[in-house]
């Protein structure tokens, strides 16, 4: 292809607006930023007919032969950032289209203007002032778009189509166990940035250093290039420049004093980014992640993740968590469990959380959306899967609670292309982050007697083995738990499970209580004491992660009783009443 027809093409994409969303900038909320939160005006599309109809035009009658069968005005009103299922009783299963509009002012200025989207699931339409600005898949990253050339003076008008469909090709694809909470569910911002701008950086200590912190920083912008940039430690009393390239990227290592972060001493930094047109100020800890001797090293000791799995759930409202008083009630329980890990399941959940848990001292499993049933053999797949894990990464790269990046969970060997996609996503994220530990969860060990085999390629090229097992709920025990076996060809690495439990309803004592279908909670509670019994014999032990914290919303879980539209797998139900088998774990880790 010429340069000539690239360019063409460019500017036919900009023009149709086909233009795929931009990746998003680095903390957003350190910038000059108003925020566009609140209460939207929405149509309710289930036939997608708003394509077609091109509501985003908003055109009114003019002619007395004119009319649209849709408009904004005088229709449903719904929270944002918030799902939709969760906001109207008719929208609780809901997978379709919802516009999404509401309008704002602007004062021009010589500044740079951003929309900047924390998350909507699943696809992303952009509108504005009727004209596309373009698209995003996937549900749980940031994106943006500059739109310091299209907005306008005054009112401008924000359309966003969302559309949580399920796709084969998505990321997740058809089936997943959770409920599929779609809509702007993340907030949105307008931000403001001088015309060259901080788009990008890294501080972080130097991979297995505790002394050296190594930090880039990419300018963007017309006076990139050569640009000064300052950071600034003050409470290191660090004060470094240094001039950006060609590229408006620069590169620095120095050396530093720092007290490690730990869920411990959960130590932050102010660190300030500057350049003569702006300051960007972050809370970053420094520490150390690795493994060595078949145990996980936090700085300078071996650590036992004792973690738990969340879903991005408020469990007492049903609602997607959107806010930061959300992230709380599901941190907090973490703590009082005696966790010192979330596993965030199964997507990347909101940065506010990411923040949360560490200043709370909880170390953060950072997941991609890539379960089960994936559609490896086509070719977007792979595309999309490096798309996500580049918008994962940047996002939260300077978050030292993250220590874990989990790039699947059960996919399925059998599925051609799995392995091939899954190695080289492995190394891509390698190439992009090497300070963190990598892995995959997978369940497709073997159980032979009271030996359970683990022999998943994945485990090749990973950090970690992972492992989800349901040893007592979905495969009986196969003997005494405390003489099950564990074989594992894989060296010294250690092993996390990363999953395990069983179902109970919250009070359910109906007799006889020693059966699964019960649902009881003494029956859950003897899977746990059984799996803490077996967890003794698996060599390289680093960690365990029951499933799951509280009952929470599948749409899957469909018995009349006991589920009624929830996994009831939880140690807490939604309504945060604590199961026996919470106690079972409580004392666990209390001992560890
Ligand atoms: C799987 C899966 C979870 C699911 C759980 C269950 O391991 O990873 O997402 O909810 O099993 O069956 O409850």
């Amino acid at each position: 292809m010429t340069a000539r027809s690239i360019f063409i093409l460019f500017v036919l994409l900009r023009l149709t607006g086909q233009a795929a969303a931009q990746t998003a900038m680095v903390n957003p909320v350190a910038r000059s930023k108003q925020s566009l939160n609140g209460t939207w005006q929405v149509i309710i599309d289930p036939n997608n007919t708003g394509e077609w109809l091109k509501v985003w035009q908003e055109r009114k009658p003019e002619k007395k032969t004119d009319f649209f069968e849709y408009g904004f005005d005088n229709g449903p009103m719904l929270r944002v950032p918030g799902d939709f299922n969760s906001q109207l009783p008719e929208l609780t299963y809901f997978e379709g289209t919802v516009w999404y509009k509401r309008t704002f002012n602007h004062t021009p200025t010589d500044k740079r203007l951003f929309l900047y989207f924390e998350g909507v699931n699943y696809l992303a339409d952009v509108y504005l002032n009727g004209v596309k600005l373009g698209s995003h898949e996937g549900g749980f990253t940031p994106f943006q778009f500059d739109i310091t050339s299209q907005v306008k003076a005054g009112e401008n008008a924000l359309v966003v189509k969302t559309n949580n469909q399920r796709q084969l090709s998505g990321l997740p694809s058809f089936g997943f166990d959770w409920l599929n909470f779609g809509g702007i569910t993340r907030n949105v911002w307008l931000i403001e940035t001088p015309a060259t701008y901080v788009d990008d950086y890294t501080v972080q200590l130097k991979k297995g250093s505790l002394k050296i912190i190594a930090a880039t920083v990419q300018l963007k912008g017309p006076q990139a290039a050569g640009s000064e940039v300052r950071l600034n430690i003050p409470e290191l009393r660090i004060r470094k420049k240094i001039t950006a390239d060609a590229n408006g990227y620069a590169y620095m290592e120095f050396p530093a004093q720092v007290q490690p972060w730990s869920p411990a001493a959960p130590k932050l930094y102010q660190v300030v980014l500057e350049t003569s047109a702006e300051a960007v100020t972050d809370t970053i800890g420094f520490r150390c992640i690795e493994t060595k001797a078949g145990q996980v090293w936090l700085n300078t000791h071996p650590i036992f993740l004792k973690g738990v799995n969340i879903h991005e759930e408020n469990p007492y409202t049903g609602a997607r968590a959107a806010t930061a008083a959300d992230d709380s009630v599901l941190l907090r329980a973490a703590k009082d469990l005696g966790c010192n890990l979330v596993r965030l399941a199964h997507y990347p959940h909101n940065e506010q959380t990411i923040r949360l848990a560490e200043r709370m001292g909880l170390l953060v499993w950072d997941e991609l959306p890539i379960y089960q049933h994936i559609n490896f053999s086509d070719a977007a797949v792979p595309v999309k899967m490096e798309t996500m894990l580049k918008e994962m990464i940047r996002r939260d790269k300077n978050r030292c609670g993250v220590v874990i990046w989990s790039l699947s969970n059960e996919t399925y060997p059998s599925t051609p292309g799995r392995n091939k996609a899954l190695i080289e996503l492995t190394a891509a994220c390698c190439a992009l982050d090497s300070t963190r530990l990598v892995t995959h969860v997978t369940n497709t060990q073997q159980y032979a007697g009271n030996v359970v085999t683990v022999t998943d390629t994945l485990y090749h090229f990973a950090d970690l083995i992972c492992v989800n097992e349901y040893i007592g709920w979905y495969v009986p025990w196969q003997g005494n738990p405390a003489d099950t076996k564990w074989r594992l060809a894989f060296g010294d690495k250690p092993v996390m499970i990363s999953e395990f439990g069983g179902e109970a309803l919250y009070g359910q004592r109906k007799e006889p209580e020693d059966m699964a279908a019960s649902w009881s909670e003494a029956y859950q509670a003897e899977i746990y004491r059984k799996q803490l019994a077996m967890f003794e014999n698996i060599p390289h032990l680093a960690g365990v992660c029951p499933w799951i914290l509280f009952d929470y919303k599948s749409p899957g879980r469909m018995h009349p009783v006991y589920q009624k539209g929830y996994n009831r797998k939880g140690l807490l139900s939604e309504k945060g009443e604590r199961k026996q088998a919470w106690q079972v774990m409580k004392n666990y880790y209390g001992k560890r």
